[in-house]
């Protein structure tokens, strides 16, 4: 059940890439000739104000959404390529990691797995709930409905979901945002643990400086329509730019980085 062998050392590369959306007001340029390569076995953090285009170049990783101009391989080929069989290459938390409110959390973890309708339904189920303990839910919880869940059993649930394929790459999109800080801690713990584990490649946007650093590798800095500076947090700090000063520096960013000191 396991997608593309995964032998490419640059598991995703854009090259060049121009995002143009067309309204009646005219152009909106999101990405100007933006680069970015994200190795196997990173944690790569995008990081970036709002609406600069970091939600957008996920999708255009995971092959919803095409850029005007430029290339985007993963796993060595074009996004999307797999078609039918997508999830078992890139498994995506989306920001607004809507669940299906009508299906159990079963149900919607298997989802993906039961829309190529090739499988027998016991053992969809029990992949499921195989998801479901790694995402350290008990059984129990697989046939409540999402409505009765907190917060971040809800980020469980849809994760157990992205991986319900075991994709190699799997991309996260604020994966923390809204969830209390104790939430946010445990859910990192889990992100990490399973990044070591199962050997993945991840691609996350966060504005959570405390997940930031918890988990990145690498961060890229979107700016000025284009990734600016990627490297740990020690080379993206010190890369003179207003943004990264404010965002690094500024009080929210002074704190964070107090924290990761007492840490190591
Ligand atoms: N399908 C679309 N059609 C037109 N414009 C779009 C479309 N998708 C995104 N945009 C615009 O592209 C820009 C980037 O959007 P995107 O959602 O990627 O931002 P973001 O960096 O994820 O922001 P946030 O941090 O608030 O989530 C925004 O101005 C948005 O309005
Ligand atoms: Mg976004």
């Amino acid at each position: 059940m396991t997608g593309v062998v995964n032998t490419v050392e640059n598991v995703v590369e854009i090259r060049n890439l121009w995002t143009v959306f067309k309204s009646p007001d005219g152009e909106q340029v999101v990405h100007r000739d933006l680069n970015l390569v994200i190795r196997r076995g990173e944690v790569l953090s995008l990081v970036g104000g709002s609406g600069t285009g970091k939600t957008v170049l996920l999708r255009q990783i995971l092959g919803l959404e095409h850029p005007e101009k430029g290339e985007v391989s993963v796993l060595g080929r074009p996004p999307g390529h797999f078609r039918g069989m997508a999830a078992a290459n890139v498994g995506m938390l989306f920001q607004h990691g809507a669940l299906f409110s009508a299906f159990s959390v079963l149900d919607n973890i298997a989802f993906p797995l039961r829309e190529l309708k090739v499988f027998p339904d016991e053992l969809i189920r029990d992949a499921a709930l195989v998801k479901l303990q790694m995402v350290g839910l008990d059984p129990q919880q697989a046939a409540k409905s999402p409505s009765d869940l907190s917060g971040g059993m809800i980020k469980r649930v849809a994760l157990a979901r992205a991986l319900i394929m075991d994709p190699p790459l799997l991309l996260l999109d604020e994966p923390t945002a809204g969830l209390d800080p104790e939430s946010a801690d445990g859910f990192c713990d889990l992100l990490s643990g399973l990044h070591r584990e199962l050997g993945l490649t991840v691609v996350m946007v966060t504005h959570d400086l405390d997940t930031l650093f918890d988990l990145s590798t690498r961060i890229a800095v979107l700016a000025d329509k284009q990734v600016i500076v990627t490297g740990t947090a020690r080379d993206v700090i010190a890369y003179p730019h207003p943004f990264i000063h404010e965002y690094f520096l500024g009080g929210r960013g002074q704190r964070a980085m107090e924290a990761l000191h007492e840490k190591r």
